[in-house]
């Protein structure tokens, strides 16, 4: 067989941990663009991978258009690419509303991403690409586990607590509404609530061979660096500008049963990312970072200047839980070779489009449910 040639959409971050996890797979890094010819040229040159002027121009020499650009990108890409017979991976937040909270009210964003999200899955069907959804959590090998133990024993999960958090993304465009689609809700807590639906689905498919679906949700969000109160010690980022830096997010599913899902821009001494599930007959603390595996000490942090012991902590001295091969930990390798196994097999992704949507649309809904100071809005189906 062939190798999938895949181009990237992006020369950022992203698009640098998905060519460097290709490695081993039967795929190629076969084109890479991006709106800045500077960094899709820094991009060829470090990984001589050739660049395009754009995606249309890439197009006819690649099998899967891998998007990796700033969210409200997305959507455009992912139906030039359909539109050519591509398939598809779109990296997290799926997509979402981009325009000012200050001019658009929280229904009319919910109703645009649900009009959109039906739009996409027609497309997809319409055009029978595969679809790959790039929510790492779903491949994090503690939550792949859990999945087994779901499915093995045909336990009941009655509530689950999950939470991506850390001291805020250093991306320029991070904290602007209609760059991101919105503020820590979207940005951070897509993963773990892409987590807590994923385990529900695969709960049902287990135990009575339907997913259980999320029906309504309850949320907050917050704005606490902003406050006049806040006391800017300088450990924090501050600068955000329309969007907010605390969520919470209360999914009832259909079943009755339930899901806390936290997320913020508050959380000092690195990443804090988990699932934890508790079931009738078990519970489980799915790690996914830090997951400790390693605890590394060191005495003098000139030991280890310049090295990434751990994400977003500020200072390698002393006991530190040093992430292990971090792709495999958060599920990012694991997912590449999912989806390329995936479009080469002709089988739906682990993480298809079923998530990305019930995802993007809970959180829209969250944000309505926000509006309103926390009343329960009903999770539109797609
Ligand atoms: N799963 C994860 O853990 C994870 C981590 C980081 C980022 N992401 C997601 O990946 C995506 C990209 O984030 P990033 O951190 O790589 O950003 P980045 O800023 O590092 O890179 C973005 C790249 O896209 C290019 N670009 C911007 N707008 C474009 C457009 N309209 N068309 C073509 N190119 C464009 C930029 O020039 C840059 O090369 C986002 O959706 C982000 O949420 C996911």
């Amino acid at each position: 067989m062939q190798p999938l040639r895949i181009g990237f959409a992006g020369a950022g971050f992203a698009s640098k941990f998905h060519h460097r996890n290709l490695r081993g797979l039967n795929a190629v890094s076969a084109g890479v663009t991006s709106v800045r010819p500077e960094s899709r040229a820094a991009f060829e040159k470090q990984f001589g991978v050739p660049a395009f002027d754009s995606v249309a121009a890439m197009l006819p020499h690649i099998d899967v258009l891998d998007v990796c650009t700033p969210p409200s990108s997305h959507l455009s890409y992912i139906r030039q690419a359909a539109e050519a017979g591509k398939h598809v991976i779109v990296e997290k937040p799926f997509t979402g509303f981009f325009g000012s909270p200050e001019q658009h009210g929280k229904e009319e964003m919910l109703a645009a991403v649900v009009e959109d999200c039906r739009s996409i899955r027609e497309l997809i069907a319409r055009t029978g690409v595969t679809f790959g959804y790039a929510e790492n959590y779903i491949y994090a090998p503690s939550i792949q586990r859990e999945r087994e133990v779901l499915e093995a024993t045909k336990a009941q999960i009655l509530r689950m607590t999950a939470e991506e958090s850390h001291s805020g993304s250093h991306s320029p465009f991070y904290g602007i509404w209609k760059e991101q689609g919105g503020g820590s809700l979207i940005g951070k807590g897509c993963h773990p609530l892409g987590g807590v639906l994923y385990l529900k689905r695969k709960e049902g498919l287990a135990r009575n061979g339907k997913p259980i679906r999320p029906a309504a949700v309850s949320a907050r969000t917050h704005s606490i660096t902003k406050l006049p109160a806040f006391e800017d010690r300088g450990y924090l980022r501050t600068t955000y500008l329309d969007t907010e830096d605390y969520a919470m997010l209360h999914v009832i599913f259909e079943d009755g049963t339930i899901a806390d899902v936290l997320t913020s821009e508050l959380v000092l001494g690195g990443i804090y990312d988990y699932v934890e599930v508790f079931a009738n007959n078990h519970r489980t603390r799915c790690l996914i970072n830090p997951v400790r595996v390693v605890d590394l000490y060191s005495p003098n942090r000139k030991e280890f200047e310049g090295m990434e012991l751990m994400e977003k902590i500020s200072s390698n001295e002393g006991w530190i839980p040093a992430s292990p091969e971090f792709g495999w930990s958060s599920g990012q390798l694991d997912e590449m070779r999912d989806f390329v196994d995936a479009i080469q097999t002709k089988r739906t992704p682990e993480c298809d489009l079923d998530i990305a949507i019930d995802t993007t649309v809970a959180i829209y809904a969250g944000y309505l449910s926000a509006e309103r100071k926390g009343a329960e809005v009903a999770v539109p189906q797609v």
